[in-house]
């Protein structure tokens, strides 16, 4: 374990964090004193309704948007303290889109090393290890399925030796076996790198088998945090009981 790991057995810790947005003369908390930890080598699915602010927590935890209220430490450092290339390389977020640089499948590669100065040994392992074949390399990025775009992403991901992975709606766009193998893909390389991941899915199921503790957030509030197992046959809220049967359609209905 290197000592940077050894430094916190807390990867992620939200102390009472609030953001808000302005619109015009309106401003609008979208995040309300947020408090948990997401210990290291953990997998913590956060799940709630749309808009309940899901994707502006995972914002604040690499500096897309700044906390307008308390604190998010990552790796025992508070994020304003990073500085922000680093802390992307720490905590690397993936998304549904996984947006691809114009080029090919190398030179996306070669630009997440190139980023954070890290020295790339062999493309060729790594796409495969992700579950490509090394012919892909040379092929235009923009031009490969969702599901191989999701792939190198996550291969850039391990390009950063980010030791925390942030992924919001990562399988949601892709048919249901890409979306399995995926999710199997994103679960191998947490077991092989010991990641921290904090993962959003609007798919109970997915949140159920990959969580070791599962989040709800709704209407910007963190409802209830527990182990997944509780979370989905215990849980102690109503508003947990109402989300799991299907009742929170949206964060206004609350
Ligand atoms: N750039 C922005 N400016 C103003 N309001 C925003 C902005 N981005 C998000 N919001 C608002 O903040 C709230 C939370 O949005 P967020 O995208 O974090 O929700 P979410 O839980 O990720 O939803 P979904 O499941 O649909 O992705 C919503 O009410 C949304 O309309
Ligand atoms: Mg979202």
């Amino acid at each position: 374990m290197s000592i940077e790991k050894l430094k916190t057995d807390i990867a992620i810790q939200f102390k009472q964090a609030g953001k808000c947005y302005v619109n015009g003369s309106e401003k609008q908390m979208v995040l309300q004193n947020i408090t948990g930890d997401v210990p290291a080598g953990a997998v913590v699915t956060l799940v709630g309704p749309s808009g309940s602010g899901k994707s502006t927590l995972l914002s604040l935890c690499n500096l897309l948007l700044t906390p307008d209220e308390g604190e998010v430490r990552i790796e025992g450092k508070e994020v304003r303290e990073w500085d922000v290339n680093k802390l992307r390389q720490h905590a690397a977020l993936a998304f549904q889109t996984a947006p691809m640089i114009p080029g090919t499948v190398h030179d996306n590669l070669m630009l997440a090393a190139r980023l954070h100065d890290i020295s790339l040994q062999s493309p060729e392992e790594l796409i495969q290890y992700v579950g490509l074949s090394k012919n892909i390399l040379p092929r235009s990025a923009e031009e490969l399925s969702g599901g191989q775009k999701q792939r190198v992403a996550l291969a850039r991901t391990l390009v950063n030796q980010s030791s925390i992975l942030m992924l919001d709606e990562m399988t949601s766009a892709l048919d249901p076996s890409a979306a399995k193998e995926i999710e199997e893909l994103i679960i191998k390389i947490h077991k092989d790198e010991q990641k921290t991941i904090l993962w959003v899915t609007h798919d109970l199921e997915q949140a159920r088998r990959v969580g070791d503790y599962t989040w709800l957030l709704a209407n910007g509030r963190l409802i209830e945090k527990a182990e997944t197992h509780s979370f989905f046959h215990y849980p102690e809220k109503e508003l947990t009981r109402r989300f799991l049967q299907g009742e929170l359609a949206g964060g206004k209905d609350l």
